[in-house]
């Protein structure tokens, strides 16, 4: 029961989170604009590469919800209190990690794994990347999300998906990187995904 009520205040607070996000037009709620991408397998991932001096890859924890959220302000939307890190990311049952990377130990950079069996079976879902714009262009992104991807290999997963927007080009161009490819969720996106890929 006590469960229960936990993952029904978790979805609330999601609810609300995405419709502020939506109101500052950080989000799109239409299904058709959500962009899907799938890594096919685990099998090949690349050795992840050494990062630059003062930086350092690790898993985050609750004392991180600050400065993670701190993060994800600068890429997403205003709406990001860190008790908001906490539910949606550190504390939520569905994340199974987070990993961050700092910078003199301050986190600038953050990617987290989740696992979203109904919709997803077998697969890991890349959730919430962002860089801070300070430290972009300097891998951290590959870095961090690459971490997952390791993640979900060590964890059994089959294979990899996520979802972005097509505004998102550097994302969807990291993603690209990483192995990811376009999966048309409905057939208009074909059309879709030829513009977005003509841009990247
Ligand atoms: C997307 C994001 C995480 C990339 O982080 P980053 O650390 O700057 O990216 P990296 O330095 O690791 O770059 C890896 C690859 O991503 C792509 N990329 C990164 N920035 C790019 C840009 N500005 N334009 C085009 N491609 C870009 C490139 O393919 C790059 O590889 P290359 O350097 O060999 O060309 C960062 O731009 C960000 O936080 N954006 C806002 C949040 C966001 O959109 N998150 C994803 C939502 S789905």
């Amino acid at each position: 029961m006590h469960r229960w009520i936990k993952l029904q205040r978790q979805s609330l607070l999601v609810n609300i989170f995405r419709i502020c996000d939506f109101t500052v037009g950080a989000i799109s709620l239409d299904q058709k604009k959500k962009l899907f991408m799938r890594r096919a397998n685990l099998d090949d991932l690349p050795a992840l590469p050494h990062l630059p001096k003062d930086y350092e890859l690790r898993v985050a924890t609750v004392h991180d919800a600050k400065a993670i959220a701190e993060i994800l302000k600068t890429a997403y939307s205003p709406f990001w209190p860190a008790f908001r890190a906490r539910y949606i990311l550190l504390d939520a049952e569905d994340v199974k990690r987070t990993f961050i990377v700092t910078f003199n130990n301050k986190p600038i950079a953050t990617a987290s794994a989740r696992l979203v069996p109904k919709l997803y079976p077998g697969s890991g879902y890349v959730h919430w990347v962002a860089v801070h714009p300070d430290h972009q262009g300097k891998r951290l992104g590959y870095v961090v999300s690459l971490a997952v991807l390791h993640f979900f290999k060590e964890i059994g997963c089959r294979d990899a998906v996520l979802e972005t927007e097509q505004s998102r080009l550097p994302a969807i161009n990291l993603y690209t990187k990483l192995g990811f490819l376009p999966e048309y969720v409905y057939p208009s996106q074909k059309e879709l995904w030829a513009n977005v890929l003509a841009k990247a």
